[in-house]
């Protein structure tokens, strides 16, 4: 007989040793060690001149391009784990959202750094006048409260209700990312609109999602009575 979505799924997973790979230490071990991988290939970059004839350019745009990955991989998760029916998947999203605040740090400190030479008053010129910048440094802001309250005893804290809907931010994160991407390519705008759309189908997902729930939670209408 065949066996319901649901429970083949996961025997399925069980069975080639995924969802116990999964749950063990090693699993954080290696996406820890995978989310490093653009930073060291940045640094080995760094020491063997191959930063190009643009070194501030390129590391902004190798980190710029990184936050948006970690940004998509993290808002995969959810869709991921109810389609895959891979619980054992949350467990990695804190991770990569805190890889996307590492980076989008990385990004903007190379700028102020880097760029500015750490003028304060040059980066609020740049945020005032520069519309790419002013999306892009929204964008940033809004993961600072996020990153902060990604802790268990925050979502404890804030409770479980407030707690996702303060999370819903990284969407408007995304939106800003791309934005600014797109506005800052001069003129092969095929990157923003690629991302644009990864996240355009990941957003989606959880609006027909979200609909499906309150389909399912709606009381059925009681037949009429005479
Ligand atoms: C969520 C926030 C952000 C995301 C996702 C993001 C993403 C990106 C991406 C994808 C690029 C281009 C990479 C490429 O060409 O391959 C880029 C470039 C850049 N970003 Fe951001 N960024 C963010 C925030 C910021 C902030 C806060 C600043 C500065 C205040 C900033 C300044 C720049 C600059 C100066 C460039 C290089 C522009 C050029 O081509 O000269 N970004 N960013």
């Amino acid at each position: 007989m065949p066996c319901p979505y649901d429970a083949c799924a996961k025997d399925w997973f069980r069975k080639k040793g995924v969802r116990k790979f999964l749950t063990s230490k090693w699993a954080k071990v290696v996406v820890f060690a995978l989310g490093l991988v653009p930073a060291i290939l940045l640094i080995v970059d760094g020491f063997t001149g191959g930063l190009g004839p643009e070194p501030v350019t390129f590391i902004e745009h190798e980190t710029g391009d990184t936050v948006l990955k970690f940004l998509a991989l993290t808002l995969t998760i959810t869709p991921l784990r109810k389609l895959a029916r891979l619980p054992e998947l949350i467990r990695f999203r804190r991770m990569l959202g805190l890889f996307a605040f590492f980076y989008v740090c990385t990004h903007f400190l190379t700028y102020l750094i880097l760029d500015q030479r750490l003028s304060l008053a040059g980066m609020w010129e740049d945020v005032a006048k520069r519309k790419y910048i002013t999306v892009g440094f929204t964008g940033f802001v809004l993961l600072i409260p996020l990153a902060i309250t990604s802790t268990a005893g925050w979502i404890r804290r804030l409770g479980g209700k407030r707690w996702q809907a303060l999370h819903r931010a990284i969407y408007v994160t995304a939106v800003c990312g791309v934005i600014h991407y797109y506005w800052l390519v001069k003129s092969d705008v095929r990157w923003p609109v690629f991302y644009a759309a990864v996240f355009a189908v990941l957003l989606l997902w959880r609006l027909g999602d979200w609909i499906l729930k309150r389909r399912k939670q709606a009381p059925a209408v009681a037949p009429a009575t005479e």
